[in-house]
């Protein structure tokens, strides 16, 4: 056995810094297309510009770039300190992160000038989907190769979170961007019709399924009791939690797709499994929160473990509202409506943003070679400009959606609508503006965030001496 092995903590580093810089990125094209909703003449009639082409970099920005930077980052850390083991290898280590930024520079140039695929969260033109799918591979091989030279005989639950993450969305990726290419910049999709409408919500759903939540959850069972300095709170429920998971998560996909041609039967049978992943999910939720009981007070102290508290909090919240809205007869509410984007954001800045920000700041000083990060003030100013930007966030969608929902569907006796369009969409606009203010807020946490790690940056030593893999107690 290599007693001088030593962790790859660079391309962790790498990984964990651009977290920073694509999130501030994507939300603050977020912020840009909030306001567009409000002030339209935004775009100045520049096409790159124009809200159409600008929505798909801010879901591309935070969720692939943001999201899949902090996946990567922690999947990396977390898979080589619970191994025993050095990264399988660190050329395609090196491979994925910088394959990984040059789809995210690609995705950056191509959709403001209106290449898409026309798929949600799958926009990306095939070259682009194709480097999507070697990256991907070799991601597998560095995750897995990682796990074969492990030292210690058990897979820490975590791993199996980021495992199925990873071979989820290959698996995912792969069949939902089958396509004929036409040109360069231009493909058709191999299915047609309703099958196509299914295939790409069977892939959005499970995307958000494996890509905004199994990962993140992998996050979770490493950085929570890292941080709270406690064993998680019930190895067998983690069990529980990961298969149930995994074998409900598949079926859900048809609740995007309700009243739709998708026969009947489906999209019920989407409404059934959706209702089941309730169970799951909050059993992961209470594990996650339970890990700190008896360590409650130090909620009180560590803004880090806020941090991670009310992402489990989120995460509670929206896998129990999209339950809720998979339900057919709540679902004609909610669907076209707002409420569908505060959903979308209670899971997305309550749960995915807050649980890898509190994952960062654990890594940060790690990787850097230091103990703490430098002002623990400013992670505590964080921390509250993140929760009070998503709360005012979700309930602007709130109000706004279900007003939306109810105002749509009020008939008068002679079968015409009561309100018109354009009598609802007055009454959205503050509702708007408080969404913006909250987006506002929530990216000046990110801003304090990157200011944090600079001047953490500065104290760490010129070259961080290389961690060395600690020895399980056998060896
Ligand atoms: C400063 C923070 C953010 C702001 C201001 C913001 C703003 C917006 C806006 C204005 C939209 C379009 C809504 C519409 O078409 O009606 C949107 C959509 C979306 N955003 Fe964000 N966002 C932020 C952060 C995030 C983050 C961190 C994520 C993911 C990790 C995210 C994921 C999404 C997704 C998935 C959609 C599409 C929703 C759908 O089609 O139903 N956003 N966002
Ligand atoms: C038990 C878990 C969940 C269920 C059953 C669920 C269910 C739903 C439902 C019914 C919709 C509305 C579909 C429509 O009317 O078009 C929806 C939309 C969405 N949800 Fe969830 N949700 C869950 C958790 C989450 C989480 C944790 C996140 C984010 C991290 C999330 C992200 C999204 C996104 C991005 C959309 C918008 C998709 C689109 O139309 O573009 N969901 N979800």
């Amino acid at each position: 056995m290599n007693q001088t092995a030593t962790y790859n903590d660079k391309v962790v580093r790498q990984f964990a810094v651009m977290t920073v810089v694509w999130g501030i990125v994507g939300m603050l094209v977020g912020v840009f297309i909030a306001a567009q909703l409000i002030w339209p003449e935004m775009s100045l009639n520049i096409s790159w510009l124009s809200y159409g082409r600008l929505r798909p970099l801010h879901t591309n920005a935070v969720i692939f770039a943001f999201g899949g930077c902090a996946l990567f980052a922690t999947s990396y850390y977390a898979v080589q300190r619970t191994c025993h083991a050095r990264l399988f290898s660190d050329k395609l280590a090196a491979f994925t992160f910088w394959g990984w930024q040059a789809v995210i520079v690609g995705a950056a140039i191509t959709l403001p000038m209106g290449f898409t695929m026309g798929r949600e969260y799958a926009e990306l033109i095939w070259p682009l989907a194709i480097l999507v799918a070697l990256v991907w591979v070799a991601y597998a091989v560095v995750f897995f190769g990682t796990i074969v030279k492990r030292q210690v005989k058990h897979i820490y639950v975590a791993n199996w979170f980021y495992g199925s993450f990873i071979l989820t969305v290959a698996v995912l990726h792969i069949v939902n961007n089958l396509a004929i290419p036409t040109s360069l910049t231009h493909s058709y999709p191999i299915y047609s019709g309703t099958v196509d409408a299914m295939v790409q919500w069977w892939y959005g759903h499970n995307a958000v399924g494996f890509f905004l939540t199994a990962g993140f959850l992998g996050m979770m069972y490493y950085f929570v009791p890292k941080q709270a300095g406690r064993p998680v709170y019930s190895y067998r429920l983690s069990i529980v939690h990961f298969w149930s998971l995994i074998a409900i998560y598949m079926w859900a996909g048809p609740h995007h797709l309700h009243y739709t041609a998708l026969p009947d039967w489906v999209q019920s049978l989407g409404m059934v499994f959706s209702l089941i992943l309730l169970a799951p999910s909050w059993g992961g939720m209470i594990n996650g929160i339970m890990t700190l009981s008896g360590a409650w007070h130090k909620l009180r102290t560590d803004p880090i473990l806020r941090f991670m508290i009310v992402a489990l909090s989120f995460y509670g919240m929206s896998t129990f509202e999209g339950p809720m809205m998979s339900i057919k007869t709540v679902n004609a509410l909610s669907h076209y409506t707002d409420w569908t984007i505060g959903h979308v954001h209670s899971g997305a800045l309550g749960w995915v943003a807050m649980i890898s920000i509190g994952a960062l700041y654990v890594l940060f000083p790690k990787v850097l070679g230091l103990q703490a990060m430098y002002s623990t003030r400013l992670i505590e100013w964080h921390f509250w400009t993140s929760t009070i930007g998503t709360v005012l966030y979700i309930v602007a969608m709130w109000i706004s959606g279900v007003m939306q929902g109810l105002m749509w569907r009020t008939f008068n006796d002679d079968g015409t609508l009561t309100y018109t369009f354009i009598e609802v969409l007055k009454l959205t606009e503050p509702f708007y503006l408080l969404r913006l203010m909250g987006g506002m807020i929530f990216l000046s946490g990110m801003f304090i965030m990157a200011y944090n790690l600079y001047r953490t940056w500065q104290t760490a030593p010129s070259k961080v001496a290389a961690v060395p893999v600690i020895q399980p107690a056998h060896a």
